[in-house]
């Protein structure tokens, strides 16, 4: 699907016309236009609430004209409602190209950035259905474009061509995390995943270092190697590159790539196990923000540093009782199989951290707890830099990715000792989530560091009101790329 910004209205080519109506704005310019809707508004009582909508044939028959409510401009929430309501009303009348058509004075109703990121984002995302596995004939329709036309003056220049090729870029993005989430584990698997980054850094021209086994084992990465012992496929260590000739700042992203967590001996019950494939969607996210960092040329040096394995149980497995020996020389003793994810960033942000980076920003599907408490909508933030954890959560509420702060106190590190090593990945009682991420914050050489907690918002087991449909949801790519445009444009010291 393509979205852009039509010069002139141009309805010849148009199977519909979408008119987005605000509350409390004036309907007037509406009705001059479309005099046809003044019946139904009135009978409907149509106030421009966010999904109300309205649909009718145009007096030639030859069009469906669809009214659509857009709420409030400033509620983040309304317009995600709106845009997700166009795409629904698009796809249930079979339409293919659309314009939206907006009449009422945008300058008046002072639209912001914030406004327009959502609106266009949400037409793009909604617009997404995993059917790689469906037969052709229940493939859903797809809409092939839709053009915006501003009819209010000046209203024009708020939105310049380049925001929506940026934008584009951007949702893509986050739909192709999705497909890459939603894939088979059996498919999805560490060599596939190891091949998406191949061709993705061939694809971006970017520069890229694969340790396997072979190469893990020589330099004692041995967190992802102990995970993956039952895995028949061999573990890895990617870092992904993305080096701008100029760069302002230089950004490393980590992000959990299990292709599939069964718990390993700690073996998961079955409904715990339900929706596991998605433990690689921190992996994906970073993937596919750094191929995007380039294709939007960001003057940011972006690495992601990605450990790829399988949590299986088996006759190699790891077990509770086994001792991990870091190649910082840190000694972690194994209490539960299951608390994996921890065991492999550990080797990432140490990789990561090795560059020296201005911060280390961590993507991962780490805890049941933070889905326990922030639900399906808000993710976790934990993190040792202010300025940083300012920035992200403001990134959260421009782009709707929520996120939730939880501290990580000084005096909880205890509970994360062992009694004969220096660490233990789990038994930690309760606040499991701030203790994992007192544990990874203890790789990660005191560079501003700050570790998003995606389990709850990653992948989801129903639909989500506000954001985001069944399955992988794509979370955190929207967010960290607003991140490192607001980097370009602030340079804050972070
Ligand atoms: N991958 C899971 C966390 C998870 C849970 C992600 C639900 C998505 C949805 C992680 O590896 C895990 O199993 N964590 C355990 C840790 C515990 C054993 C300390 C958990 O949170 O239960
Ligand atoms: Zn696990
Ligand atoms: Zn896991």
């Amino acid at each position: 699907m393509k979205i852009l910004r039509g010069q002139k209205l141009n309805l010849k080519d148009v199977d519909a016309i979408i008119v987005p109506t605000f509350t409390g704005a004036d309907i007037a310019p509406v009705l001059r236009c479309y005099p046809e809707a003044d019946f139904f508004i009135r009978r409907q009582g149509f106030t421009g609430k966010a999904g109300e909508e309205i649909v009718l044939n145009s007096a030639d028959k030859k069009k469906s004209i669809v009214i659509v409510g857009v709420g409030q401009p400033d509620c983040l929430a309304d317009t995600v409602k709106c845009s997700k309501k166009v795409i629904s009303v698009l796809a249930a009348n079979k339409i293919k190209k659309a314009v939206i058509h907006f009449l009422q004075d945008l300058e008046k109703l002072a639209l912001g950035e914030v406004f327009w990121i959502n609106f266009i984002d949400f037409l793009f995302i909604s617009h997404y259905s995993f059917d790689a596995y469906k037969t052709n004939k229940n493939k859903q329709e797809k809409i092939d474009r839709i053009s915006l036309f501003f009819d209010s003056p000046n209203s024009s220049n708020l939105v310049p061509h380049s925001f929506f090729k940026e934008r584009e870029i951007i949702d893509q993005s986050v739909n192709r995390v999705r497909d890459l989430v939603n894939e088979t584990p059996a498919r999805m698997n560490p060599d596939f995943m190891v091949a998406e980054f191949e061709r993705t850094a061939k694809e971006c021209d970017l520069d890229i270092l694969i340790l396997r086994e072979k190469e893990l084992q020589e330099s004692g990465y041995n967190g992802v190697l102990a995970v993956g012992k039952a895995s028949p496929y061999e573990s890895a260590l990617i870092r992904l590159s993305y080096i701008p000739d100029v760069s302002v700042k230089s950004i490393a992203l980590v992000g959990k790539g299990i292709t599939f967590d069964s718990g390993g001996l700690a073996l998961k019950s079955m409904s715990g196990m339900a929706g596991m494939k998605s433990d690689m969607s921190g992996a994906a996210a970073v993937l596919e923000i750094t191929a995007a960092a380039s294709r939007l040329k960001l003057p940011i040096i972006v690495d992601a540093v990605v450990p790829v394995t399988e949590n299986m149980p088996g006759q190699h497995a790891y077990k509770p009782g086994d001792i991990i020996t870091f190649n910082n020389k840190k000694t972690v003793e194994i209490v539960d199989t299951d608390a994996e994810g921890r065991l492999l960033l550990a080797d990432a942000l140490i990789m990561a951290a090795e560059e020296n980076p201005d911060c280390i920003i961590e993507l991962s599907t780490l805890t049941g707890s933070v889905a326990h408490f922030l639900g399906d909508a808000v993710a976790g933030l934990m993190g040792n830099n202010e300025t940083l954890a300012a920035m992200l959560l403001d990134s959260g509420q421009r782009t709707g990715e929520r996120l939730w702060r939880l501290p990580l106190p000084e005096d909880y590190k205890e509970s994360i000792q062992s009694k004969i090593a220096d660490l233990k990945n789990a038994g930690y009682g309760r606040a499991s989530a701030i203790k994992a991420g007192l544990f990874l914050n203890e790789f990660t050489q005191k560079i501003p560091f700050a570790h998003i907690d995606i389990a709850g918002t990653a992948f989801l087991s129903s639909d989500n009101t506000f954001y985001a449909h069944e399955g992988a949801t794509g979370f955190g790519v929207r967010l960290l790329l607003d991140f490192l445009q607001e980097l370009e444009k602030n340079k804050k010291i972070i």
